[in-house]
């Protein structure tokens, strides 16, 4: 399978997919890391792995709908099968979601349901959980829904700040993305009814 990474940012949950995918016992290649913005340090860590790159500026878009079909078209122009949000810091029209329905996946920093989007390690102190994590899920048109592949869990310490905990998720969501992302390419997992199903043998 040929794998697509989209990032806006420092790229460390990419840079654990692209060290996975280095196996090559890996069931998907890292074919493409695309930004939307050309600053991005991810774009240097993924060029330094000798992944190919590409960034597409959305302010050069007058629109979502069209900042979205330019990404689309470069995924298909590169035979991309399965794409990885990775810290990817854009809403994604219903069109581009539904175009890779099934075959997008997303990390999120948190146990989904519990805090869909921004500020969650400051959400989950405020609401004195003592356990937080990271969700890697199928994307649907709602942001931060969709079937969950696979779940980390990390205790939360009484002296955590959100950065202490923001770093003790991240080490899980390094852990957590490959895994999933392995799962979903091997096709191992899949959807039905809006649900995971694992299989135990390749479908
Ligand atoms: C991660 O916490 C990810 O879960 C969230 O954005 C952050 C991206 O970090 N969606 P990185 O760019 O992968 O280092």
């Amino acid at each position: 399978k040929r794998v697509a990474i989209l990032i806006s940012g420092r790229g460390s949950n990419m840079t654990a997919l692209i060290e996975a995918a280095a196996d090559p016992e890996f069931p998907a290649e890292i074919a493409l890391v695309l930004s939307n913005r050309a600053d991005a340090g991810g774009l240097v860590r993924a060029a330094e792995a000798g992944i190919a790159t590409a960034v597409i500026d959305h302010k050069a878009y007058g629109s979502r709908a069209e900042f979205d079909a330019a990404m689309d078209a470069r995924l298909r122009a590169e035979n991309i099968d399965l794409v990885c949000l990775a810290g990817f810091m854009r809403l994604l029209t219903d069109g581009f979601v539904e175009g890779w329905r099934d075959r997008m996946i997303n990390i999120h920093p948190s146990l989904l349901p519990l805090f869909p989007g921004l500020h969650t390690h400051e959400r989950a102190l405020e609401a004195g959980m003592r356990l937080h994590g990271c969700t890697v899920h199928f994307v649907r048109a709602q942001m931060d829904s969709g079937p969950i592949i696979g779940q980390a869990a990390v205790p939360i310490a009484l002296d955590d700040t959100p950065d202490t905990l923001s770093k003790r998720v991240l080490t899980a969501e390094h852990q957590l993305y490959p895994l999933a992302l392995a799962l979903v390419a091997s096709g191992l997992a899949t959807v039905e009814d809006e649900r995971l199903k694992l299989h135990e043998d390749l479908p």
